[in-house]
């Protein structure tokens, strides 16, 4: 994904052999054989939806009439959601780092992504296969964002990058770490403390509860498996943090 070539730039200037691959230049590594197996790959691939390429960065008719597919359908920066993205993301990682030969090694240049107070990260969402060599930070200099001013600076802004190394130590049998997104129920989390529990029930609730209403919300959970004395537990929780408040006879809310 060489874009406009600034990894090609860098290999001639220091006399390293290569292939610069792009679906600007016909290449759709969601559905095209990589042309050989290598020694080292250089990935760049995009941020997500930040930036989008095809028909943005270069036309798409010009692809379709020079090399007879439409480059939107496959590229990744066009993908639905972060969800889609991180599927095709692993998929092209995959398929690259099986490309490699035994001993060889993938850099990755990645970002992250910030959009509505959420943090959409590609190091924390990326399959780690081989063994995981390096992260190298690499600053971002002359970014468009750092001339925007913003009305409100409450936020810290991101002024790097990562290119994450990875190396193939076995041909066939390769560990990978994987990202798997999961929810827990606080009432079934035993390593959470009664007072975590409760506070989450009425934080939840935005009103104050009567102590039957406050049961009913845990009854059946693996909380109250590991306690025969639960109902017990919970009114002495009430009573002894000062992060309850006493509403009237048998009520409570947060403080
Ligand atoms: C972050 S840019 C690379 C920038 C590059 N390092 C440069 O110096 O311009 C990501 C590139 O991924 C390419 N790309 C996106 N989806 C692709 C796909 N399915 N197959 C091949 N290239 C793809 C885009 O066309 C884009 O040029």
């Amino acid at each position: 994904m060489v874009g406009g070539g600034t990894t090609e730039d860098v290999c001639r200037a220091k006399q390293i052999p290569g292939t610069f691959l792009d679906l600007n230049r016909g290449f759709d590594m969601m559905t095209m054989d990589i042309p050989e197996r290598a020694e080292n790959i250089f990935w760049h691939p995009p941020y997500g939806g930040m930036i989008i390429y095809s028909d943005k960065m270069y036309k798409a008719q010009d692809i379709i009439n020079q090399y007879g597919f439409d480059p939107r359908v496959n590229d990744l920066s066009r993908a639905k959601d972060w969800d889609d993205f991180v599927k095709k993301m692993n998929y092209c990682m995959l398929k690259q780092f099986s490309a490699l030969e035994k001993g060889g090694r993938m850099f990755v240049l990645m970002g992250d992504w910030k959009q509505k107070g959420k943090l959409y990260s590609m190091l924390c969402d990326i399959a780690k296969p081989g063994t995981l060599e390096q992260i190298i930070i690499k600053m971002e200099h002359n970014c468009v964002s750092d001339s925007r001013s913003y009305s409100n600076m409450n936020f810290v802004p991101i002024s790097h990058e990562y290119v994450m190394v990875v190396r193939k130590d076995a041909a066939m049998i390769i560990p990978v770490a994987m990202t798997r997104k999961t929810e827990m129920d606080v009432r079934d989390c035993v390593s959470g403390t009664w007072r975590d529990l409760v506070a989450a029930i009425l934080e939840e609730a935005h009103k104050p509860l009567a102590l039957k209403e406050i049961y009913q919300r845990v009854d059946g959970h693996k909380k109250c498996a590991s306690n025969q004395h639960w109902r017990e537990k919970i009114r002495q929780t009430l009573q002894k943090n000062t992060c309850f408040r006493h509403v009237a006879e048998g009520v409570w809310a947060v403080a």
